[in-house]
């Protein structure tokens, strides 16, 4: 039974991860900041929660030291974002962003590639704003960016194992439900946004993360889940 571990897990489009995961008869380890949600979802689905906040290497290091017996793919879905313009940046978040997306997942490389199997794989997660840039996206656009990047050179710095990146359009996912009452506005706008005239629903993303645990023969690679966003010119 191969093991997987979604950092991230607990909610969202991690959860949805761990979820399908568990049902494809993969051996799930949920991590999480939060232990007790983690703790929830890891005895409804049958997996182990582990605490791993991307924030804090110290939690990095001693997961991975739990999962010493070896792993075969890491899925990390951690993303703290600050929304702002330029001159709005505050320093603790902008580099609690990058930590999140960039910083994190390359000291989970440094604690996990011992632990890694060969055969096993690493799934990134960037965005689509990383290729639209506009007022307020700096932060998202960059860090999303950077994880293209990331993907690239983690896979050739930990070949054989495959290092990949989906980065997703908006997507139904649960996050969005923040916005309460406008909620519906975005998802319609960023439906209009595509070639295929639709929002992203979480099974897109779950679909893809599977197939690209998979997938031998991809490594290095962002996969743009977003019905063509970035073609659309009008
Ligand atoms: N949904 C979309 O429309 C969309 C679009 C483009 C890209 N994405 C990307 O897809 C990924 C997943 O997004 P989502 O829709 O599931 O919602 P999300 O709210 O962006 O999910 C972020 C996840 O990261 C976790 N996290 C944040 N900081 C962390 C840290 N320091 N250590 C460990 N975990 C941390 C959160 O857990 P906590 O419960 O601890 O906060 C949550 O599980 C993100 O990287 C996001 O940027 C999503």
């Amino acid at each position: 039974m191969e093991r997987i571990l979604v950092i991230g897990g607990a909610r969202a489009l991690g959860a949805a991860v761990a979820r399908r995961a568990a049902e494809k008869g993969y051996e799930v380890v949920i991590g999480a900041r939060d232990l007790a949600a983690a703790q929830l979802l890891a005895g409804e689905i049958g997996a182990t929660a582990i605490h791993i906040d991307l924030q804090d290497e110290t939690t990095i290091a001693a997961a991975a030291d739990r999962l010493a017996d070896g792993i075969d793919h890491i899925v990390t879905t951690g993303s703290a974002p600050h929304d702002v313009r330029a001159v709005e940046l505050d320093r603790d978040k902008l580099v609690g962003a990058v930590t999140a997306k960039v910083i994190g997942p390359m000291l989970v490389a440094k604690h996990f590639a011992k632990v890694l199997r060969p055969t096993g794989s690493i799934v990134l997660f960037s965005g689509v704003v990383g290729w639209r840039p506009g007022p307020g996206s700096l932060v998202k656009g960059v860090t999303n960016g950077a994880v293209e990047y990331l993907a690239r050179h983690l896979a050739a710095d930990l070949a054989p194992v495959r290092v990949n990146a989906i980065s997703p359009g908006v997507v139904d996912s649960g996050a969005w439900d923040r916005l309460a009452d406008k909620k519906a506005g975005l998802l319609s706008k960023s439906a209009a946004g595509t070639l295929v005239g639709r929002h992203g629903e979480t099974e897109d993303v779950v679909d893809t993360v599977m197939w690209l645990l998979r997938a031998g023969f991809i490594s290095g690679e962002t996969i743009h889940l977003e019905g063509g966003a970035r073609h659309k010119t009008a």
